[in-house]
């Protein structure tokens, strides 16, 4: 007589990974994602926490998972949207042993070591990580202008920028790193806040002689498309430490010129503690005799300001 094993005695059978993809939240960004990706041909499986707010993207086409482990079973390429890092990590653990020779690529807004620990649990499951964070809102998913950027190992990115390239038409890839990404996010974030808060003093000024606010922006925009080119030279010198003078002037010029801007806004009853701020680490490097530097000298007294020993960020 043929005899047959007990069936609750056989180890799990693990699929072998297919071809699809896997979305794993739907909320605004893992929703925009999983349209996009059906849109391009990709098929896509979804699972999300609340499981009816699946409908619009399995109207689109994609077949719902009841678990993270069943949305793992069939894809090779799984895309987490859920909200944090403690999600991330419910949500990995949740898919278990089906990540084993997946590649998992996080799109939640992370910190730095957050971005290390995610790739930490990933790898400890047998998956390849890295970190995408989309660089714009999730309306702009999909176009040719948006921005990902991709922090892992150099072929996670290579396997999977074609794929990525449905979300956003500039994938970057910025190092092996998986922190990498997150760090770049939020340095953006942080730049946007100091610009947006120069903007608006600047607008301040001109509001208060009663200036045409519309040709001002205008003359500020094209002012800003001469400086952009200016990123990497400064970025570079921050680098070289050869601080050239004639990037944006030397600093015994431009400590002058910060203070006549300071008395303007006062004059006008416009705040000048940033513009104070940034006088006073012109002052630092004049009082050391380096006046004849250009501006990006003042790195150093930027990184000597701190307590330079918190460690990483996060
Ligand atoms: N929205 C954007 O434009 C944008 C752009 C760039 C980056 N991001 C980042 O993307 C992430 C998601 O943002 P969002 O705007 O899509 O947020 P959202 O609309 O609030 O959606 C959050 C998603 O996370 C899920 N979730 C939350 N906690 C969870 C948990 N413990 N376990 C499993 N799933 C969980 C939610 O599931 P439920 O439906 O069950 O609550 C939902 O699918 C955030 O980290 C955000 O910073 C968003």
């Amino acid at each position: 007589m043929k005899r047959t094993r007990p069936t609750a005695t056989l180890p799990p059978v693990r699929r072998p990974p297919t071809d699809g993809v896997a979305v794993l939240g739907t909320g605004r960004l893992g929703g925009a994602i999983a349209e996009a990706l059906l849109a391009a041909g990709h098929p896509t499986c979804v699972w999300n926490r609340t499981a009816d707010r699946t409908g619009p993207q399995a109207d689109a086409g994609a077949r719902v998972a009841d678990s993270p482990a069943e949305a793992a079973a069939g894809a090779a390429l799984l895309v987490l949207c859920v909200g944090d890092f403690q999600a991330v990590r419910q949500t990995l653990s949740a898919a278990g042993a089906n990540l084993v020779g997946r590649t998992v690529l996080v799109m939640t807004t992370l910190t730095p070591d957050e971005a290390r620990a995610a790739a930490a649990v990933a790898a400890e499951h047998g998956a390849s990580y890295a970190s995408v964070p989309f660089m714009a809102g999730y309306q702009a998913i999909g176009r040719p202008e948006s921005l990902l950027l991709c922090a892992g190992p150099r072929e996670v990115f290579d396997r999977h920028q074609e794929t990525l390239r449905a979300l956003g038409g500039d994938v970057r890839h910025v190092g092996d790193d998986p922190g990498l990404g997150a760090l770049f996010e939020a340095a953006v974030v942080g730049f946007l806040l100091e610009f947006w808060a120069g903007y608006l003093h600047t607008l301040a000024l001109v509001r208060r002689e009663s200036g045409p606010t519309d040709a001002f922006a205008s003359v500020l925009q094209s002012t800003l498309q001469g400086l952009a080119p200016l990123l990497p030279v400064i970025a570079g010198q921050t680098v070289s430490g050869d601080y050239d003078p004639d990037t944006f002037g030397r600093l015994d010029y431009l400590a002058p010129m910060a203070d006549a801007m300071i008395g303007l806004r006062r004059s006008r009853g416009i705040d000048t503690a940033r513009l104070e701020h940034l006088k006073g680490l012109i002052d630092q490097r004049l009082g050391l005799g380096f006046g004849g530097e250009g501006l990006a000298s003042l790195i150093e007294v930027i990184e000597g300001s701190g307590d330079g020993g918190a460690g990483p960020v996060g």
